[in-house]
């Protein structure tokens, strides 16, 4: 489908019939991570729609746009395999009216991290969630703990727009050898792929030992200097609060935890984070 007028008029007829529906949104390129959001929601609602739609509001004009992967075709049989009811791939055109001049910002919680290394990055994820809110009206949107920043940028959106959707969140999918499914991992090059499960080895270390008393501070530069020593050029590599994204102060976190990191590795930006597990013993538990 690739109008509002189409998808409104399909989750109209869905909910004459007492449906619950629940909204995917995705940029395509779909990989296992996308596909355990979509079974997440299978499993919560009685209709999925995914939707499909390489924002260009959430690039910057040095960034991916032009390159970022595209493959409808093959995103359309995977999504119809898995039993997904409904994918809305709309144009561009069908997204922005020529002059179109409204801007979703949430402060706070979209500053720092991602939010300071890619200024533009936020807003334009916002504006075209609400977007994508109001025109398909689901019970239930489903985003992955994988861009955990973006996550918390959308609940706060939502609860401060008294917009009326439950957001679920899904847990990151990795690989076996650690790294977190993303389409941008395709940009690897062979050589890169081997180091780059050492992104999330060393955050999930760091987590580790932190949980187990190490100060932050030092903690941070040990994981730092293992990133660098491996080819990384790290963007940012904090520990923050999982609830806020407000920082700590002192060497200890008093309040659950999480890692966070953005890393270049050549061309490639990659992103992870993991919990500081609550007690010293444990190990993170998401797959
Ligand atoms: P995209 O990068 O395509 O991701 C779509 C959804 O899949 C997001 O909620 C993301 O967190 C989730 N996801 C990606 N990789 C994952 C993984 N390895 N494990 C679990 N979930 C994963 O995020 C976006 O698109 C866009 O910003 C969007 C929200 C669609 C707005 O344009």
């Amino acid at each position: 489908m690739r109008t509002v007028d189409e998808l409104r008029a399909q989750v109209a007829a869905w909910r004459r019939q007492g449906l619950r529906i629940a909204l995917v949104p995705t940029m395509g390129a779909l990989h296992e991570g996308h596909l355990s959001l979509v079974e997440l929601a299978l499993g919560a609602a009685d209709r999925v729609v995914v939707s499909i739609f390489v924002n260009p509001t959430q690039f910057g004009p040095e960034e991916d746009f032009a390159t970022y992967p595209r493959s409808e075709a093959q995103d359309r049989a995977k999504l119809a395999a898995l039993g997904a009811h409904l994918v809305f791939a709309p144009g561009e055109e069908e997204m922005f009216a020529p002059d179109f001049s409204t801007e979703v910002f949430v402060a706070g919680v979209s500053e720092g991290l991602c939010g300071a290394s890619r200024p533009h990055f936020f807003a334009g994820v916002a504006t075209i969630v609400a977007k994508l809110l109001n025109q398909c009206q689901p019970d239930i949107a489903v985003f992955g703990e994988k861009d955990y920043q973006q996550l918390l940028v959308i609940r706060r959106m939502v609860r401060d727009l008294d917009m009326p959707v439950d957001i679920l969140a899904a847990p990151i999918v990795r690989d076996s050898d650690g790294l977190a499914l993303s389409s941008r991992n395709a940009y690897l090059s062979a050589a890169e792929r081997q180091i780059a499960p050492l992104l999330h080895r060393a955050i999930a270390d760091m987590a580790q030992d932190v949980a187990e008393g190490r100060p932050m501070s030092e903690a941070l530069e040990a994981a730092r200097r293992r990133l660098e020593g491996a080819g990384f050029e790290v963007d940012y590599l904090e520990i923050r609060g999982a609830a806020d994204l407000v920082p700590f102060e002192g060497e200890q976190p008093d309040r659950p935890a999480r890692v966070f990191a953005a890393a270049w590795l050549g061309r490639t930006r990659l992103i992870d984070n993991v919990p500081v597990p609550t007690t010293g013993t444990e190990s993170e538990g998401a797959a």
